[in-house]
């Protein structure tokens, strides 16, 4: 039988960090064995929020995509490809963008949050407003039955399947309706708390190096009840402890046991869950740095990646040149 599909994608957004890693990454890694997964850099969907910034996009891809082969990624299994060395993207896009009404749009939660955070009210562009149309072209494109995305996403893929079924309905069935695949880990939290993102600056680069790693995880928020060294914890509301869960299991429940009794003091506690942490990234690092030195076997990657995804994508096109009678 044929493997399922899947489509992920990121914004080129430069060096990843664990938050990445541990919300998306992994996910993507475990999943190359049982589904033919297409691995998208989004960089058309840059200009929705950074529209003058492009000079730097070409950096920031090829250091996401040597994040991604870091952390596993196999690229001749798992194509990894440019959304603008693929041009049907923006023909279907153009296409899918008749078939969504322009409320329909304003009302997706996501694209408000954004507009919102932004600061952009109704001054939002045209193109903005339709990033989830470009979104449903990178997916159905591929025909994906799966796409693996954050909660935060889910009402974009409710949408493609929408624009899809629509396209169906009128031209007969062309697309496979995609489906949100929940990652099922609890978001990680910097060490002040709130979800890791850069730009809250709170976050640890996969390939920030151990003294770097030490100096995030001892400016860590614990429990702040816990103020002497014995003093019993809660690690239930410890960020510390939301990482030893990921990069040290095999000793986190003797951890719990001796926070919650006083045992165990923040600053020894922080100590050894920054080593453990950088021993999880060293291999990473190390990977990366083999793609670092020899920078020309990711060009490679990225040439054989966009060409299988055009084989991919003109095959689509053809079929929805057939079904409308045009292009
Ligand atoms: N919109 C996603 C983001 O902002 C990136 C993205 C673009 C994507 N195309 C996609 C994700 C297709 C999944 C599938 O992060």
């Amino acid at each position: 039988m044929e493997k399922k599909r899947i489509l992920s994608g990121m914004r080129p957004t430069g060096k990843l960090h664990l938050g990445h890693l541990v919300g998306a990454l992994e996910n993507w890694v475990n999943l190359q064995n049982e589904y033919q997964n297409f691995h998208l850099v989004a960089d058309w969907h840059v200009l929705t929020t950074d529209t003058q910034n492009t000079a730097k996009i070409p950096e920031l891809t090829r250091e996401m995509v040597i994040d991604w082969l870091a952390a596993g990624i196999d690229p001749e299994k798992s194509p990894i490809f440019i959304q603008s060395q693929v041009k049907e993207h923006a023909e279907l896009f153009l296409i899918l963008s008749m078939l969504v009404t322009v409320p329909r749009l304003q009302r997706n939660p996501a694209v408000k949050e954004q507009a919102k955070v932004l600061n952009l009210e109704d001054r939002i562009s045209y193109g903005h407003l339709g990033y989830p149309v470009l979104q449903t072209a990178d997916i159905i494109l591929y025909q994906a039955d799966l796409v693996p995305v954050g909660e935060d996403q889910v009402p974009h893929i409710e949408l493609s399947r929408e624009i899809a079924r629509k396209f169906n309905q009128i031209w007969g069935e062309t697309f496979k309706l995609p489906q949100a695949k929940l990652t099922q880990f609890p978001r990680l939290p910097g060490p002040d708390g709130n979800k890791m993102s850069k730009s809250l600056g709170n976050h640890i680069l996969l390939c920030d190096k151990p003294e770097r790693v030490r100096e995030v995880v001892m400016s860590a928020i614990t429990d702040p009840a816990k103020i002497r060294r014995n003093d019993p914890g809660n690690p239930d509301i410890c960020n510390v402890f939301a990482w030893q869960k990921k990069f040290n299991p095999g000793e986190v429940s003797q951890i719990e046991t001796d926070c919650r009794s006083g045992k165990l003091g923040c600053v020894a506690d922080k100590k050894h869950c920054a080593e453990k942490i950088s021993e999880f990234l060293a291999p990473l690092q190390e990977r990366r740095a083999h793609f670092e030195k020899f920078q020309d076997e990711v060009e490679d990657v990225i040439r054989y990646g966009n060409e299988r995804a055009r084989i991919e994508a003109a095959n689509t096109m053809e079929k929805v040149h057939q079904a409308m009678g045009i292009g």
